[in-house]
């Protein structure tokens, strides 16, 4: 059982529910006024027997107990089970049931990592640790950051942590694949990190994963210009230089807190930001942004700020770098209520990514160490992606000769063109005009220019395919919900696939709360906040950062989705569709049955104005279900046809 069910099963949702919702028993029910909007006749009903609860009136919202605390608390998935796990007794720390060979491993490589990453910082604070401490001090590093990031210090000798971790335990092809250790050819092993200050690269969970090791000065002289100024572990099955990024583990909260990740490059303007307070600062560790970055800070936050190095900023491989971050940010369907009141699904680009230029010849640890406020300002101050380019494009093109102009509107306007919102693209047609001194007219049909590839999915075409095959038998079990979450997992840029369909349909578009199950809500949530675009996704990495039960459900989600039979898109789209459509109709049914005894009750005590009310909400959904049913007969009805 997962700790989820364990609380529910532990706690009584009408327990829990009556401390903030005065109920009274109907039946086998309880109800009572709604908690989440003002209501004279109580349509808040919770149901002892399934674990949930709904409301029937104008929020129409609903849930189980977690929903609920989410809810009424305003909290988040985690935070709501560790509030409800103390309340029932239950233990979150759980030892995590390795399920694989691989799983048991990275547990093994955690554990050493962390070993080592005490052992470094316990010599830090000891006598061996004397010049590390001098140079952190120099550097104005404070004791807070040294604990809160836990530095540590690596000594200056071949053999010491190998023989420290071995005195634990661990075996030298561990210490290995951890990345600590290197094997000579004689079959002996020497330490990777040698007299360096270490610091720790920590995984959401804060759990240390790898290391970044600066070179100290006054260290033994012949190592000192031979060696690097940073040595980083190499790629274990815990790290991936290209994936992590260094200090996002202390940042999360401070991203979301002020609604945007700064990402610099160096370890050290990590420390000295979060030092001074700016801790929603992130940094790539010296290699180009990627996309994989990008994916993972998009959890929190979809305002990027890119801290680019004066020098650099010019630099063709640095604005490719910005370009390709750009486009993996890429366009997503955003669906868009109209006045019509049908959702349109619009094209945007669901980030928005600054540049902030540092002074010349400064980093971010200078900028701040020598004026806080400066680097408060220059973040204030950074620049769209599409303001900085056209500065940059027109800084560096002669504006006055023909050929300048023509290359400065050939270069601006596919990222012009980009801008979603109409307003704002006009403002950089204007302003583009006016800085070739062009008329407005010609750099707009410029922008308008027919797109090269087609962008917009269009209406479902009627599918000349075979009908849907059945799905494969060990689906048969899962409910219509799970196998739509597995099936989306496993290809998730069937989503705005799925909706575009379901948009077609005048049907809503798949929402969290088409789920009953929290794990699986919170599923369908990382989900839909990971805006996977490209089948090179990876959903095994994705699911790291979430809360444990809900990678729990994940993996198992994904182990039910990898046996999926792999239709063509047209067809699983097709498929979910009517998986969609189902999971609506069944919801609907048993909400009716619920409604219809809530109804009887209410009529039985002769109350008229509850009467009333739950009739209207009984029409509602009737007419609904009949509407959803006539949707799928067709669709049912004319793949019968075709597969005749
Ligand atoms: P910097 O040289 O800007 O590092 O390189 P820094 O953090 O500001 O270090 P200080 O201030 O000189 O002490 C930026 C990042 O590039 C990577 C590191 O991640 C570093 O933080 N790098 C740099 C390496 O991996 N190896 C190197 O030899 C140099
Ligand atoms: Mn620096």
């Amino acid at each position: 059982m997962s700790v989820v069910d364990e609380i529910k099963e532990r706690l009584d949702i009408v327990e829990v529910v009556s401390r903030y919702v005065p109920l009274k028993k109907a039946g086998r029910n309880y109800k009572g006024l709604c908690p989440f909007h003002s209501e004279k006749t109580p349509s808040f009903v919770v149901f002892p027997d399934t674990g949930t609860w709904h409301c029937f009136g104008a929020c129409g919202t609903g849930g189980d107990l977690f929903s609920f605390i989410m809810k009424r608390e305003n909290v988040d998935f985690g935070e709501a089970l560790r509030m409800l796990a103390p309340m029932a007794g239950v233990s979150l720390e759980r030892p995590t049931v390795a399920s694989s060979v691989e799983e048991q491993r990275r547990q093994r490589l955690l554990e050493i990592t962390a070993a080592a990453a005490a052992y470094y910082h316990r010599l830090l604070l000891g006598n061996e640790g004397e010049r590390a401490r001098a140079y952190l001090a120099q550097r104005q590093i404070s004791s807070e950051t040294i604990e809160r990031f836990q530095l540590g210090y690596a000594p200056d000798a071949w053999e010491a942590l190998q023989h420290h971790l071995r005195g634990q335990g661990y075996a030298p092809a561990d210490l290995e694949a951890a990345g600590l250790i290197i094997p000579r050819s004689d079959g002996t092993y020497y330490d990777r990190f040698r007299d360096r200050l270490m610091i720790p690269i920590h995984d959401l969970r804060g759990r240390p994963i790898a290391f970044g090791a600066r070179l100290l000065p006054g260290g033994r002289e012949a190592d000192e210009r031979a060696q690097p100024k940073y040595i980083n572990s190499p790629q274990t099955l815990l790290f991936d230089k290209s994936r992590e990024l260094f200090g996002l583990h202390a940042a999360r909260q401070a991203i979301r807190a002020a609604g945007a990740a700064v990402i610099v490059e160096g370890y050290m303007d990590v420390l000295s930001a979060h030092q001074h307070g700016f801790a929603n600062v992130v940094a790539t560790m010296g290699t180009a942004l990627t996309e994989q970055q990008l994916r993972r800070l998009k959890r929190d936050t979809s305002r990027f700020i890119l801290a680019l190095d004066a020098d650099v900023a010019g630099q063709a491989a640095t604005l490719r770098g910005v370009q390709q971050a750009r486009e993996a940010l890429d366009r997503t369907w955003v669906p868009t209520p109209t006045a019509g009141g049908l959702i349109r699904f619009e094209e945007r680009l669901e980030a928005q990514l600054r540049i902030m230029t540092l002074p010349p010849g400064q980093d971010p640890d200078q900028v701040i160490r020598a004026d806080p406020q400066r680097w408060a300002q220059l973040v204030d101050e950074a620049q769209p992606v599409v303001d900085y380019f056209m500065r940059l494009v027109t800084d560096e093109l002669d504006l006055s000769t023909a050929w300048g102009k023509a290359e400065a509107v050939d270069r601006l306007t596919p990222l012009i063109r980009e801008v979603a919102d109409d307003i704002e693209r006009a403002h950089y047609i204007q302003k583009l005009a006016r800085q070739v001194q062009v008329d407005e007219q010609i750099v707009q049909s410029q922008v308008l220019r027919p797109r090269r590839r087609q962008e917009r999915p269009g209406p479902p075409l009627p599918a000349e395919e075979e009908a849907v095959p059945r799905e494969a038998g060990v689906f048969r079990r899962l409910e219509a919900e799970a196998h739509c979450l597995a099936q989306l997992l496993q290809w998730p840029e069937l989503l705005p696939e799925l909706d575009v369909r379901l948009q077609a349909l005048q049907v809503r578009p798949l929402s969290s709360a088409d789920f009953s199950q929290v794990v699986d809500q919170e599923v369908f949530d990382a989900l839909l906040q990971a805006q996977v675009t490209d089948q090179a996704w990876d959903a095994e990495a994705f699911q790291e950062g979430l809360e444990a039960p809900v990678q729990e459900r994940w993996r198992q989600l994904l182990s039910y989705g990898s046996a999926l039979p792999s239709l063509p898109e047209a067809q699983a789209a097709d498929d979910l569709v009517n998986v969609v459509l189902r999971l609506r109709l069944g919801r609907l049914r048993r909400r009716l049955a619920e409604l219809r005894y809530l109804l009887e009750e209410a009529q039985g005590e002769g109350d008229g104005q509850a009467v009333a009310e739950y009739g209207k909400t009984v029409q509602e959904y009737t007419a609904e279900m009949g509407r959803l049913q006539q949707v799928l007969n067709e669709r049912t009805w004319s793949g019968r046809r075709r597969a005749l």
